[in-house]
């Protein structure tokens, strides 16, 4: 009898446990979807429907001067956040829906491309094509509104865009077009030379987009970059899969041996892995795998003297000194390594897979490692925001007075470097290695990362305040940090985005890719890739 009342009670508190769990999930998620709404609303408010918005002065303007017309550069960039937030919030959904429709009215009534102004090739694909894109597959899949209204909005913003493969003898295209004239323009510095990144990472929304049409020459058209970029340079051999951060358009080849994983060099791996991931292509797991050896051999370190494990960056080549510095920017790498290894299945199913070895076994435990160190360049901040830029102590940098120095001294900051800009890359590893193992521990950073924020960067609004003004920070290091007037879309696209996955159960990491602005696409079958010729990589080596 006393047996049985203790398993009683024992399963009577189990339960109480698992309610009290899935309460405290459906209140994270709440705040997260309040702060959402509040941000958003401070916007539409005060700043709608302007490309850029400053929260604290309430200034507004378009990205290209005021007589510009907008690209919508904070509401294409948000809609996705809304239509995830809408299906799965249990208090909220109403509001989202209203939010839908109305930018869904926007976008069909006052959106128009038709723009005579030079515009980033690189920004405008992942944001704004990015955005249209997910914004039909996911209003689509949750049936509201018409999701036609973005793919033909879409489509025309990326015929504007495709001369600029056109438009150089490699295919490599320059940094900026004309979306009235489909001129190219080179970059205004650096010698004309177009960032690695930039034309790397445009590959997934124009073959989503081939995907949707049936229509290759978007597939066909960014595919072109990787063959001069591989072969003109020798990448695997004398580069070891690492590419420096400068390409000159018109000869596919490199300016200067700068190599880096933060701006400029960061998503090149992102999207080979993630051009894996869309449709399964051997081709760029591959270039992939070369790339992440070259990581582990020649930019992995750790810090004295506790050993956090950082990617440093190879200013002068990979026979030149490692710099200790790591960009927040490179905490993406986190989570795609955790894809690379498990290609979105759960740590220990994916160990059973076939394709399991020695190399996905380092890429993982590299991947916590890393999440570990992004984690805390928040948690040993004394406001709980990480900085740009810090320093890891590698006991060979002379100089660093004037820097601040981490309690435990393994990290430094440089008075120039301490601004937060409300970036996603380490809630954005926290939410795909929360996912793949199931572990707690994740959560609770991440829940941490959005308590600081919310605090600082939202100046502690409270709850029930219709808007919040939130904005980057200027100095996470001062005592109260000092705030800047400026709001980054990738706030509302990718941060809270990032966070309100983390407190999803059942989310399938195998069944979508995210863009680099945290856009999900699903991914390409392989009917859809057998299909003919039609979706398939039409590249190799010679
Ligand atoms: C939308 O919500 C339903 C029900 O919770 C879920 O099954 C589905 O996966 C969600 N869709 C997306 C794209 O998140
Ligand atoms: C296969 O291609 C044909 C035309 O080439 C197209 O009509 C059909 O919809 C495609 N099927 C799939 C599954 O994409």
């Amino acid at each position: 009898m006393l047996f049985t009342k203790g398993l009683l009670a024992a399963v009577v508190a189990y339960i109480a446990f698992l309610v009290y769990q899935s309460h405290s999930l459906d209140n994270k998620r709440n705040a997260i979807e309040l702060a959402f709404l509040q941000s958003w609303r401070d916007y539409t408010r005060h700043g709608w429907d302007a490309d850029v918005y400053r929260p604290i002065s309430k200034a507004k303007s378009n990205m290209y001067g005021s007589d510009s017309k907008p690209l919508g550069w904070i509401i294409v960039d948000s809609i996705d956040s809304m239509l995830l937030m809408y299906n799965s919030s249990r208090k909220n959904q109403e509001h989202f829906k209203t939010e839908i429709l109305r930018v869904e009215d926007w976008v069909s009534t006052k959106l128009d491309y038709d723009i005579d102004v030079s515009v980033s090739l690189f920004e405008t694909t992942i944001r704004m094509l990015g955005g249209l894109l997910s914004a039909f597959y996911l209003s689509d899949e949750m049936n509201i509104g018409d999701p036609s209204i973005y793919l033909a909005k879409a489509t025309d913003l990326a015929n504007r865009m495709l001369p600029a493969f056109e438009n150089t003898a490699t295919g490599i295209p320059y940094s900026s077009i004309n979306l009235h004239t489909g001129v190219s323009e080179k970059n205004h510095v650096d010698d004309g030379a177009s960032s690695t990144a930039e034309f790397t990472t445009l590959q997934l929304e124009f073959k989503y987009l081939s995907a949707i049409t049936g229509d290759d020459k978007y597939w066909r058209a960014v595919e072109k970059v990787y063959k001069p970029l591989y072969e003109e340079n020798n990448l695997i051999d004398t580069y070891k899969g690492l590419a420096p951060i400068y390409v000159y358009p018109d000869t596919a080849s490199f300016r200067g041996r700068n190599v880096r994983l933060g701006s400029r060099g960061d998503s090149f791996y992102e999207y080979l892995l993630k051009q894996y991931l869309q449709s399964h292509e051997t081709l760029y797991y591959d270039l992939y795998r070369k790339s992440m050896e070259g990581v582990k051999q020649h930019l992995v370190s750790k810090s004295s003297p506790n050993g956090l494990v950082y990617i440093g960056e190879r200013e002068h080549g990979l026979f030149g000194p490692l710099s200790s510095k790591m960009d927040h920017l490179v905490c993406f790498m986190g989570g795609l390594l955790a894809m690379g290894a498990t290609e979105g299945l759960h740590i220990s199913k994916a160990r059973e897979q076939a394709f399991w070895d020695t190399k996905r076994e380092e890429d993982w435990i590299l991947a916590e490692e890393l999440t570990y160190t992004c984690y805390q360049m928040y948690h040993q901040i004394p406001s709980g925001l990480a900085p740009e830029i810090v320093v890891f102590n590698d006991q060979i940098s002379s100089s660093t007075h004037g820097w601040w120095k981490s309690e435990k001294g393994d990290f430094y900051v440089k008075p120039a470097d301490a601004h937060n800009l409300q970036r996603p890359e380490t809630v954005e590893s926290i939410m795909f290695l929360y996912h793949l193992t199931k572990d707690q521990k994740y959560r609770n950073w991440g829940w941490e990362i959005f308590q600081a924020f919310q605090k600082h960067s939202g100046q502690s609004c409270k709850p029930s305040d219709a808007e919040c003004p939130y904005t980057c920070i200027s100095n996470v290091l001062a005592d109260p940090p000092t705030k800047a007037d400026n709001v980054e879309s990738f706030w509302l696209a990718e941060t809270l985005k990032y966070l309100h996955l983390l407190f999803q159960d059942d989310i399938d990491l195998s069944s979508i890719v995210f863009n680099t602005e945290a856009h999900p696409f699903p991914i390409i079958t392989p009917e859809q890739t057998k299909n003919g010729t039609l979706l398939n990589t039409g590249w190799s080596f010679d």
